[in-house]
């Protein structure tokens, strides 16, 4: 019987009973109103105000300069569109990293300005005392680790993490700490499948994974990669379920003969 079908919404704890009873969580990303409000109503179980608005949004080549205003800014269009699905937003960077009473003040606005459920944060050991602060203040937090893009200029790309011995080794210590302070979850991005099967037997909490082979508690996706729409965009872990670029072009290509040979509107377009 599936644990999540039937509740009114999606908690912390329904999450971590979904992984008890092998239920696999949906999660997807989302940055608006209009988007939101699809996922949720097709049953989505998280919905992440993620980072990426930053690229997908803003067309940045990195999810560095988008601000906290503007996380918060998507993040309450998002919640204003979501009945059930938990809302998890990132803390961008630079409102975390460099004390944890400048990741709790973030934290708190974040829950205060939108609404959200919980915040994400990138990183293990290093940031453990914000995670800490930001839990202490009753604020569900939930992990990433493996790639994570707010320190693509240390990593220098975006390929495969912890593939060699010793960075698997501080990955899972990571995930345990990440566990034992008591986050809701935590994402697994672009890891050796074998590792990601080993990191989500070792914790508690539900793993979530994006590029991390099947044995992941759920799996995330960006949206607007699933559904077709940044056509560029091609790792060998993308699933796309539509090609709206295509379709959105043909759409708009069909307007403008429609406009130009002033066809639209016709008389029953008009009042
Ligand atoms: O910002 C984001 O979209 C993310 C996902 C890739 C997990 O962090």
């Amino acid at each position: 019987m599936s644990v999540s079908k039937d509740v009114k919404r999606i908690t912390t704890h329904i999450l971590k009973a979904m992984k008890d009873k092998n239920e696999k969580i949906s999660m997807l990303t989302a940055y608006d109103y209009s988007m939101a409000k699809i996922l949720d109503s097709a049953g989505i179980d998280i919905l992440l105000v993620g980072d990426s608005a930053s690229n997908v949004m803003a067309g940045h080549e990195t999810t560095l300069p988008i601000t906290l205003d503007q996380m918060i800014y998507h993040a309450a269009s998002v919640v204003r569109g979501v009945k059930k699905a938990f809302v998890v937003v990132d803390l961008p960077f630079g409102s975390y990293q460099s004390n944890s009473n400048k990741a709790l003040a973030s934290a708190i606005r974040i829950m205060k300005e939108s609404g959200a459920h919980g915040i994400k944060l990138e990183g293990g050991a290093e940031i453990a005392e914000s995670v800490e602060k930001i839990l202490s203040a009753g604020i569900p937090v939930m992990g990433h680790l493996g790639l994570t893009p707010q320190s693509i200029y240390k990593f220098g790309t975006y390929t495969v993490r912890a593939k060699e011995q010793e960075e698997a080794k501080k990955l899972k210590k990571d995930a345990k700490i990440l566990d034992n302070l008591g986050c809701f979850g935590i994402v697994l991005e672009k890891i050796p499948a074998k590792l990601a099967k080993a990191v989500t037997k070792s914790v508690s909490v539900p793993t979530i994974g994006i590029g991390g082979g099947p044995d992941t508690d759920g799996q995330v996706l960006v949206t607007h990669d699933l559904l077709g729409i940044t056509k560029e965009f091609q790792p060998r872990f993308l699933r796309r379920y539509m090609e709206l670029h295509e379709d959105i072009k043909v759409a708009v290509e069909k307007y403008i003969v429609d406009v130009k040979a002033k066809d639209f509107p016709n008389k029953s377009e008009a009042y």
